[in-house]
């Protein structure tokens, strides 16, 4: 337990520090040995009180991972640790993926406008002109391929696996895998417990209790579908034609909503004026999250473009449009509702990534219920953009004496706060310091 601020200010320092390869920032030592998207986005937003010039390699290091079509890879692998099966998922058979790195072919939340723009306030405003015109290139054209590649004419970013999401087995995608891309020879490996033996290659429970990760049948599902998309060489057209995983996420889609209006403020700063196509297609996006509004439940949802249907599985991504930024007072007033009933997301020690009247809800198991401290971020940011400063500051708070003991973990038991999954997790230790700091 940390004593006070100061030493909880230094044990996160700490982290960062156990964690930090040079260039880029891996998100945990065993677990998680690479670069990863949105990781590196919340890393950059924690040094960036620390050493501003850290934070800002922090970022171009991502630009490592972009593909020549605009595409920001979800992980950036690094030579070593590789596991297995990484070679069946990498995005190698796309003539895009860039050479000399591999990378995934899949992507994820397009928190780096933010990241960008947060690097530049603790510029002086040359030097923050300089870094934005630097950035902006590379923003653009992720945001245009996003459009280009993933919208499929609504304004809203379609993902073909749930990794994308970076809320890996929240319920509504974890019911998609289930209903459309459980291939048969799973169900037989099943019912023969031939399954079992999925536990000797994985590597994540070998550092996490299994009973609060994926089963293996899910896990060889994820698998399968990310070998199908390698198969099929990440390439659009193809996937479309018949998918097994095509969802218009909530949590995606609110976090592009708002990076495109950071964008806008990046552009404006850097004197650069945007593509009209590109905003455009902001003004679509906008108007299209309310396309997903489940009036009979009064929340948002997402859709499935399987079914054509909204996901009736609530996540902690339903409170996400507070974050976009652009929905009326009378829908925000509904989450907010939802964000303060105990059954629901009030927990005591909050905010847990599934509601606890879900019948998925488990207070320790990954995205189906424990409290992360990048979604509470998220939503803090979210609240106080939105007029609710008293619940944003009561959150920041909460989330504060969550992290207290030190450790860094993860994500916490939403029901007693207890520290659950692994150590010394760098976006745990980065956005405390951002707390702390603001
Ligand atoms: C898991 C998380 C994802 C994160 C990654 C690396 O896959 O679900 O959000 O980016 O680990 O930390």
């Amino acid at each position: 337990m940390a004593k006070d601020e100061t030493e909880l200010l230094q044990n996160a320092k700490n982290v960062l520090a156990l964690n930090d390869r040079g260039r880029w920032t891996i998100p945990h030592g065993n677990l998680y040995p690479h670069q990863w998207l949105w990781d590196s986005c919340f890393i950059a937003i924690g040094l960036r009180h620390l050493d501003v010039e850290r934070a800002e390699l922090e970022l171009t290091s991502l630009l490592r991972g972009q593909w020549a079509n605009g595409m920001m890879a979800h992980l950036i692998f690094s030579t070593h640790g590789q596991r297995p099966t990484q070679i069946l998922e990498e995005g190698w058979t796309n003539p895009n993926a860039p050479s000399g790195i591999k990378t995934s072919g899949l992507t994820q939340p397009p928190m780096l406008a933010e990241a960008v723009w947060r690097v530049g306030q603790k510029l002086k405003i040359p030097e923050r002109r300089s870094w934005f015109n630097k950035m902006l290139p590379h923003v653009i054209d992720f945001h245009n391929w996003l459009y280009a590649e993933r919208d499929a004419g609504k304004g809203l970013v379609i993902l073909i696996h749930p990794y994308e999401s970076g809320t890996d087995n929240s319920p509504p995608l974890m019911q998609e895998v289930h209903k459309y891309a459980w291939p048969w020879w799973l169900t037989v490996s099943e019912k023969t417990h031939l399954i079992k033996a999925v536990s000797l290659i994985r590597r994540d429970i070998r550092y996490v209790d299994s009973n609060q990760r994926m089963s293996n049948a899910e896990g060889a599902a994820y698998f399968n579908l990310s070998y199908r998309l390698n198969r099929q060489g990440f390439d659009i057209k193809s996937i479309s034609k018949k998918p097994k995983f095509a969802v218009e996420e909530l949590t995606f889609n609110c976090i592009f909503i708002r990076a495109n209006e950071i964008l806008k403020k990046i552009a404006k700063t850097a004197g650069v004026d945007l593509p009209e196509k590109l905003l455009i297609n902001m003004e679509r996006s906008r108007a299209a999250l309310e396309e997903l509004w489940h009036e009979p439940s009064g929340q948002y949802l997402s859709r499935s473009m399987i079914s054509g249907e909204l996901i009736q599985e609530p996540s902690i991504a339903c409170l996400m449009p507070l974050y976009a930024g652009c929905i009326t007072k009378g829908r925000a007033e509904k989450l907010m509702k939802q964000l303060k009933e105990r059954s629901q997301f009030h927990t005591d020690w909050p905010v847990p990534s599934v509601p606890q009247n879900s019948s998925f809800f488990n207070p320790i198991k990954y995205w189906q219920g424990p409290s992360w401290v990048n979604t509470n971020w998220l939503l803090i940011d979210g609240l106080e953009r939105s007029g609710y400063q008293d619940e944003a500051n009561q959150l920041k708070q909460n989330t504060l004496k969550m992290v207290a003991d030190g450790d860094f973990v993860d994500y916490f038991n939403s029901l007693t706060g207890e520290p659950s999954g692994a150590k010394n997790f760098s976006w745990t230790a980065a956005l405390t310091i951002d707390l702390l700091k603001t």
